[in-house]
């Protein structure tokens, strides 16, 4: 029988421009670290197995897969959750703006994922194309929507940001 390993790790990070320490436990996963120690519940628990990601969140500027890191991986680094995703005006983002507008949210489940995934890639692409797109969203699943009103709102705000 394999023996869960635990222990205690003081955790330095930064969350959504704040400096965060902490007290975990090493067997914390990333999303539970989010949503229950920090209380940030605008990342969502889908899968928890890395298929459909609702639980994305930009580390270092990159997205990732909440559900299959480990809080003690973010040690030192930068992390930005859907809460913390803004427009220059502290109000909401352009993204934000783009997938109201094209009435690309329904339930809302898979949106914050959509979010963050769309944003990795304007940092890295500012002028995405719609195959870009559409690569870049292979991994966040929508049971609503059908996507085409997703990859609208982010075609539009990607044609802003050239
Ligand atoms: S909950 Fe993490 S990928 Fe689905
Ligand atoms: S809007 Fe409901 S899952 Fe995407």
């Amino acid at each position: 029988m394999t023996k869960k390993i635990d222990a205690i790790f003081a955790l330095n990070c930064s969350v959504n421009g704040a400096k965060i320490e902490r007290e975990i436990h090493s067997s914390r996963s990333l999303l539970e670290f989010i949503r229950e120690d920090l209380g940030l519940k605008g990342t969502k628990e889908g899968c928890g197995e890395g298929e459909c990601g609702a639980c994305m969140v930009l580390l270092d500027g990159k997205a990732v897969n909440s559900c299959l890191m480990m809080a003690v991986q973010i040690h030192g680094r930068q992390l930005v959750t859907i809460e913390g995703i803004k427009g220059k005006d502290g109000g909401l983002h352009p993204l934000q703006k783009t997938f109201m507008a094209e009435g690309a949210v329904q339930c809302g489940f898979c949106t914050p994922g959509l979010i963050i995934a769309s944003e990795a890639l304007l940092r890295r692409r500012p002028g995405a194309t719609l195959e870009e797109i559409k690569l870049e969203l292979t991994g966040n699943l929508c049971r609503c929507t059908g996507y085409e009103k997703v990859l609208s709102a982010v075609e539009k705000a990607a044609a802003k940001r050239k």
